[in-house]
């Protein structure tokens, strides 16, 4: 069974309380077990991974690239500053998909800008846990046509 490896970045433990009117209210807990049920219709295996930290995002995807067949990640704000994230992105060599809960593209002037786009299949934002499961989605095919 393909592993995809769910990243999520800074501040994403505190979904449900964090800006609810931003980022919806379903807890961290909540949107895995909505990505695993999915998965598990796909017939793909998941493994989360919550950090604040860049490092241990960057270690975690060291740790397991060669376990992993893609990668899912919302890198929170480090996804418009992270050089160092979108290079592992890009070290790891890995399919992997840029989510996000909100639409970056209207909100601050400073979300428009993603620095790992560039390295990843797609970008998805805006369709709050739907995000995520387009990126399911997004792997799942991406994996058949492989
Ligand atoms: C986010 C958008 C980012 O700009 C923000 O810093 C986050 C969450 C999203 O899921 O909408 O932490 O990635």
């Amino acid at each position: 069974m393909p592993l995809v490896l769910v990243l999520h970045g800074p501040n994403l433990n505190l979904l449900g309380e964090r800006k609810p009117e931003i980022y919806g209210s379903l807890t961290l807990d909540e949107l895995n077990q909505r990505i695993r049920a999915l998965a598990e219709e796909l017939g793909l295996d998941v493994e989360f991974f919550q950090s604040n930290h860049e490092g241990a995002l960057i270690d975690f995807l060291h740790e397991n690239r060669h376990r992993a067949d893609g990668i899912i990640i919302n890198a929170g704000a480090l996804t418009h500053t992270s050089y160092a994230l979108r290079d592992a992105l890009e070290a790891v060599s890995r399919p992997a998909v840029e989510v996000h809960l909100s639409d970056i593209h209207n909100r601050e002037p400073f979300r428009r800008v993603s620095v790992l786009s560039a390295v990843c299949l797609q970008q998805i934002c805006g369709k709050g846990a739907g995000s995520y499961l387009e990126g399911l989605y997004v792997l799942s095919r991406h994996f058949s046509a492989e």
